[in-house]
């Protein structure tokens, strides 16, 4: 996945200037980026990959923004893969967290604090319906755990539907739900899953323009019921956009109708709000919501923290009495220091109208989009919602083959230019823009610039 033995073609690029940042970042003193390299290639995780030919290594953020060693600052067009949603070093959650750092940093859930329980009262304000009950986590894997066991239990059944191009996490039960080779191992995590047909109206069968698509994508989930399954279903889960999978947007009326089914057939519907929640889609503050419905269970990491690793599960009493028939622990589910986190990310969200400005920013970058899709026949398809964008390259419109090599050169480019974007998409194909919430016109002209002149060149 990362750049490596593309043909430079970073030359040719013209400077674009970034827009003005009052910002001075510290003097960097640490070992040189080559140094780092060297260590972590001897000591870390070989299976971790890096972006970009000369990879990149961040010491400082503000906001928008990050800083390399070299104190050259970068417009964060990824926001930490989804995870900086208000803000790098956003100061009123550095405050929170400084504030409760210093009396007590720990404590878990065998003892009181009023931190865990004023959040959670806080985020059950946020919840439709009639999900209010918290379960605190450190991951989104952990999230995807907990969500399939409390499915299993709750029904009795053991079957779960996830769907093909999802991403749920890398531990066992994150795995058994993603469906995609990339990152599944030959090992038997998957006993009863079955992975139905991504809703993808851009390379599914069903198009944009058939308004039955929800509903006939849907079909395949009911197929699963009757001929994969004993016919009782445990649960359903699918993120709201597929994010990992490259920003596939679900045609309308899709989780309607399969929640329909699912719960015809005894399950429970999980959403996994991981990259989706937050006020990240900007017409509202969950994903599910853009296609009008209300799960049982909801999964929550990445931007609940800001970068503070925190993870949610939310759900009904009805259900969460069902898990209380054994104990349930989790050493950093009553974290104090992630809680004030969590509560002051929701305060600068609602604060600062960052799901507005989601919605602002997001669409003036999908049309810029659009208009770019127009000039470069590279751009097969520009997706998605509020700050949650996709750029889907292929070779060809026809065929659509994926334009992987392209997409790689278009991140190096950009990165020469100071714009960090995400890739996605089963052959990393999709160009993925998920900034912090806080971003403002400025940046989106210049990340549209920035676009325009990498695909041209790519
Ligand atoms: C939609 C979704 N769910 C779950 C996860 C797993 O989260 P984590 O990496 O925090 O375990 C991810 C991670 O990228 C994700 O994108």
């Amino acid at each position: 996945m990362s750049g490596e033995g593309l043909p430079d073609k970073v030359g040719a690029a013209r400077e674009i200037s970034m827009p003005a940042c009052g910002f001075q970042p510290s003097a960097y003193e640490g070992p040189p980026a080559e140094e780092v390299l060297a260590v972590r290639r001897q000591f870390l995780n070989p299976g971790i990959f890096l972006y970009y030919k000369k990879p990149l290594m961040l010491v400082e953020g503000r906001m928008q923004y990050v800083w390399d060693e070299a104190g050259r600052r970068y417009l964060d067009g990824l926001g930490g893969i989804v995870t900086v949603s208000v803000g790098h070093c956003h100061p009123h959650v550095i405050e929170a967290v400084r504030r409760q750092n210093e009396p007590l940093q720990h404590s878990t859930t065998i003892y009181l604090h009023p931190n865990v329980s004023e959040y959670a009262r806080i985020l059950a304000s946020k919840m439709p319906g009639d999900l209010k009950v918290f379960y605190f986590l450190n991951s989104g894997s952990e999230a995807t755990d907990l969500a399939l066991l409390m499915a299993r239990a709750y029904t009795g059944n053991f079957d779960i539907i996830a769907l093909r191009n999802a991403y749920h996490g890398g531990n066992a039960a994150g795995l058994s739900v993603t469906g995609h080779s990339t990152w599944k191992f030959n090992v038997p995590h998957s006993f009863g899953v079955h992975h139905a047909v991504t809703p993808d109206p851009y390379r599914g069968r069903y198009g944009c323009d058939d308004k039955e698509a929800g509903k006939k994508f849907a079909m395949d989930v009911r197929e699963l019921v009757d001929f994969a399954s004993p016919g009782r279903i445990a649960g359903f889960i699918a993120e709201s956009i597929q994010g990992v999978g490259g920003c596939v947007v679900f045609p309308d009326g899709y989780l309607g109708e399969v929640y329909r089914l699912i719960r015809a057939a005894g399950g429970l519907c999980i959403a996994d709000e991981v990259q989706t929640g937050f006020g990240r889609v900007g017409s509202h503050f969950w994903g599910f919501q853009t296609q009008s419905v209300t799960p049982d269970i909801v999964t929550m990491a990445k931007g609940i923290g800001n970068g503070v690793p925190l993870a949610a599960v939310a759900t009904t009493r009805e259900i969460a009495n069902v898990l209380a028939e054994r104990i349930h622990f989790n050493t950093f589910g009553g974290n104090p220091v992630a809680a004030a986190a969590g509560k002051a990310v929701l305060e600068v969200i609602e604060k600062e109208n960052l799901q507005e400005n989601a919605l602002r920013i997001g669409d003036y970058l999908l049309s810029g989009l659009e208009k770019l899709k127009l000039k470069h026949a590279l751009i097969g398809d520009v997706r998605g919602k509020g700050l949650l964008l996709g750029i889907e390259l292929v070779r060809d419109r026809a065929t659509k083959e994926p334009a992987r090599e392209e997409c790689a050169r278009v991140l190096d480019h950009a990165r020469e230019n100071g714009l960090l974007l995400g890739k996605g998409g089963f052959w990393g194909q999709t160009i993925r823009i998920a900034p912090p919430m806080c971003i403002g016109r400025p940046d989106a002209e210049f990340m549209l610039d920035v676009l325009n002149q990498a695909i041209e060149l790519a």
